[in-house]
This record gives C-alpha cells, sequence and structure tokens, in this order.
C-alpha cells in the first residue's frame, strides 16, 4: 500500500494540447520561480521543478490571508520573440498589494527578472496566438505563529500555465459572455483592499460567482458597497461601455482594481480618436442606455481573456438587460484587434508596453 502512494511533493506534469483544447487554469508548466524571505530581505531567485509546497500548518497566510498574487501573460510574437506585456505595472501593482498586506515588497527589478525566469525556463509551454503563457506570481507571509499580526517571513513563488482563449466559443466567432448584476454582496468598499490583489478580495466573491454559474453567467458585476448602484468591475475584469458614441469606464477610486488592460484600452481607445470618461456609470445610466441607444457596447477586459463583448446583464429578480447586437467591426471588437495585435507583435508598439524576453 505504502509503495502504490504518490510522494507528496510529486506533481505530475502534463504534455502541452494543442491551443484550441488549452482549458485556461488548468495546465502547469514544469518549471516554478521562488525566493524566500526570512530576514527582510529577499534571497537570491531559484527555479524548481513544480512540486508541492509545505507550510506549517500555523503559517499566518492560512489563517488570516496574508497573501497576494499578479496576473500576467508572455506572448509568442510574429518575428518568433517571445514578449511581456507591460511587466513594470504589474510589478508595480504586486509592490502596492504587498504594502498594504503587510508583506514584504520585492523591487520592480527582482519580480520582472523572475517573469523572465519563468518564460526562460518554461519556453516549450509558451503556445502560439491566440495562446499564451499565464504567469501568477503569488507572496505568501509563512511564518509559523497564531496571532493576529503581519508574518516575519514570506514566500514569492511564480507558476506558469500555457492558455487557450478564456471563454470558448461554440460558433468560432468572438465569444460574448452574460453578466449577472449582484445587487446584494460588495466586493469592495472604501478604505478595503478592492485596489490591491489581495486573495481575500476572491475568497468573499466564490458564493457570488457560484451563484452566477448556475444562473447561466459566467462573470459577476459588483456594484458600489454604498448604495449598491454605481457599477464598479467584475470579479477579475474591468468594465467597459460605449454609451452616446463615447467609451465610459468607471473611475477608479481606491474600491476598484486599475487594471493593467484597462489601460491600454484607454490609450488604445484615444489613439483611435475615440472620447473617453473615467467617471462614475450608474447601473440605471446603462439600463436607459440599453433601450435608447442602438451603438450602446459593453465589454469586460483583463489579462485573462483581454476584451470581450457583453451580451446581456441579468438582475437579481431575475428580469435580463439585453444589449444591441453586436456590429461588424464594433468599438469592441477594434479594441481587441489593436491591443492583441501589439502584444503578439503583430502590430507596431507605439506606446512601448513590449519587453522582450532575453533567450540565449
Ligand atoms: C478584480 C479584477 N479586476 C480587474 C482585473 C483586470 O486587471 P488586468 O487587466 O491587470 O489583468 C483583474 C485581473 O487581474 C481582477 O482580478
Amino acid at each position: 500500500m505504502k509503495g502504490e502512494m504518490m510522494n507528496r511533493n510529486e506533481v505530475k506534469n502534463s504534455p502541452l494540447p494543442p491551443v484550441e483544447q488549452i482549458e485556461f487554469g488548468r495546465i502547469f508548466a514544469p518549471n516554478l520561480v521562488m525566493a524566500d524571505n526570512k530576514t527582510g530581505d529577499w534571497e537570491a531567485l531559484r527555479v524548481e521543478p513544480l512540486h508541492n509546497l509545505s507550510l506549517h500548518p500555523a503559517a499566518v497566510v492560512l489563517h488570516y490571508g496574508q497573501a497576494i498574487f499578479e496576473g500576467m501573460k508572455a506572448f509568442r510574437r510574429v518575428d518568433g520573440s517571445i514578449g511581456l506585456f507591460r511587466p513594470e505595472d504589474n510589478a508595480q501593482r504586486f509592490i502596492d498589494s504587498a504594502k498594504r498586506l503587510l508583506l514584504p515588497p520585492m523591487s520592480v527589478e527582482q519580480f520582472v527578472e523572475a517573469v523572465n525566469k519563468a518564460v526562460q525556463f518554461n519556453l516549450d509551454y509558451v503556445p502560439p496566438r491566440p495562446g499564451s503563457l499565464y504567469l501568477r506570481p503569488v507572496m505568501l507571509g509563512t511564518e509559523a505563529q497564531i496571532g493576529v499580526r503581519g508574518s516575519k517571513e514570506a514566500l514569492f513563488y511564480l507558476i506558469s500555465l500555457p492558455s487557450g482563449a478564456y471563454f470558448k466559443s461554440s460558433t468560432g466567432v468572438s465569444p460574448m459572455i452574460d453578466i449577472y448584476v449582484d445587487q446584494t454582496t460588495s466586493r469592495a468598499a472604501r478604505g478595503g483592499t478592492g485596489n490591491v490583489k489581495a486573495a481575500a478580495n476572491y475568497a468573499i466573491t466564490l458564493q457570488s460567482i457560484d451563484n452566477a454559474k448556475k444562473k447561466g453567467c459566467s462573470q459577476v458585476l459588483y456594484l458600489d458597497a454604498v448604495n449598491h448602484d454605481l457599477i464598479e468591475e467584475m470579479g477579475g475584469m474591468n468594465i467597459f461601455f460605449y454609451l452616446n458614441g463615447k467609451l465610459v469606464t468607471p473611475n477608479l477610486k481606491g474600491t476598484i482594481l486599475p487594471g493593467v488592460t484597462r489601460a491600454s484600452v484607454i490609450e488604445a481607445a484615444k489613439t483611435l480618436g475615440i472620447t473617453v470618461e473615467e467617471r462614475p456609470v450608474t447601473i440605471q445610466e446603462v439600463t436607459d442606455a440599453a433601450n435608447s441607444d442602438k451603438d450602446m457596447e459593453a465589454f469586460a477586459c483583463g489579462t485573462a481573456a483581454t476584451v470581450v463583448g457583453i451580451k446581456s446583464f441579468l438582475f437579481e429578480n431575475g428580469n435580463t438587460l439585453h444589449l444591441p447586437e453586436t456590429k461588424q467591426d464594433n468599438v469592441t471588437g477594434q479594441l481587441l484587434k489593436y491591443v492583441q495585435d501589439i502584444q503578439f507583435g503583430a502590430a507596431p508598439d507605439v506606446h512601448n508596453w513590449t519587453r522582450i524576453v532575453p533567450i540565449d
């Protein structure tokens, strides 16, 4: 019996399937980048074969949730090189998240070095377009102690996952998603952690996501915690509307994650000559527009899906708001193409977003 048991630290590597068959989040590349912080300073990064972690049962993260993470991608480009998309922005957000959770921040340089290493050591696991290598840097408070205070020890690790399309389309055309509007649960409140990537932000949305899935929706839209009428964001994506000829997105006000894709879409739209407004948006304004503006569009954006159109909003009382039918070459489609073409090196990077991974 004993001989049949798998070593607890042994993790099986899956081979890389064709890109159209890769299910997001389920296949892990074979190498892990890690670093320890036992004295207040980060030790050098090291690369290890993917393995399970060993934590003391009293590790601070397991009781008090001292955990943060990031999400970014490496793209196989038209010229054969591999590019990272705005990695310094993820590094800065990782620093902001670490500070908010009282974890020891890593420098931008060390973060970018970790990301480069993850790609260099998992090169065969970067799928071709439209796939990419999803990179998930994580930081945990690991000191063994019971008592609500910050850990004096931290662990950094970075797992890499080959990814295909985040949302699958049965028709082959760009998919569109149905959104559940959560009018009860709050994801973030003023003074909380909504503007950083704390693992706790996601724990409190799991019940809501499960509820939305049971109702046939793939994402949840959260509203402001005070009156539940201002639109904030989804559980893992920011949101945009094309209303009366302008691109509108909720302004960052401490409760919304400042998405790297959100910032890129804003820059892209301005370059395409589209007027952009970052301002409060009420659910009523969107409902009115859906009934009166035949050119209205709504889309979600984030690293995982880039830009994805929204086709309906389902409310708690069962009412559904259907958005006008998608037109060819609409604003959502133009912005998706604009950002993706730069990510895959198919268009000149006039914004200087790309960093090529050094490979010898
Ligand atoms: C809550 C939330 N909002 C927005 C985003 C989009 O951010 P980004 O474009 O940096 O991936 C994410 C994903 O990281 C997220 O988890």
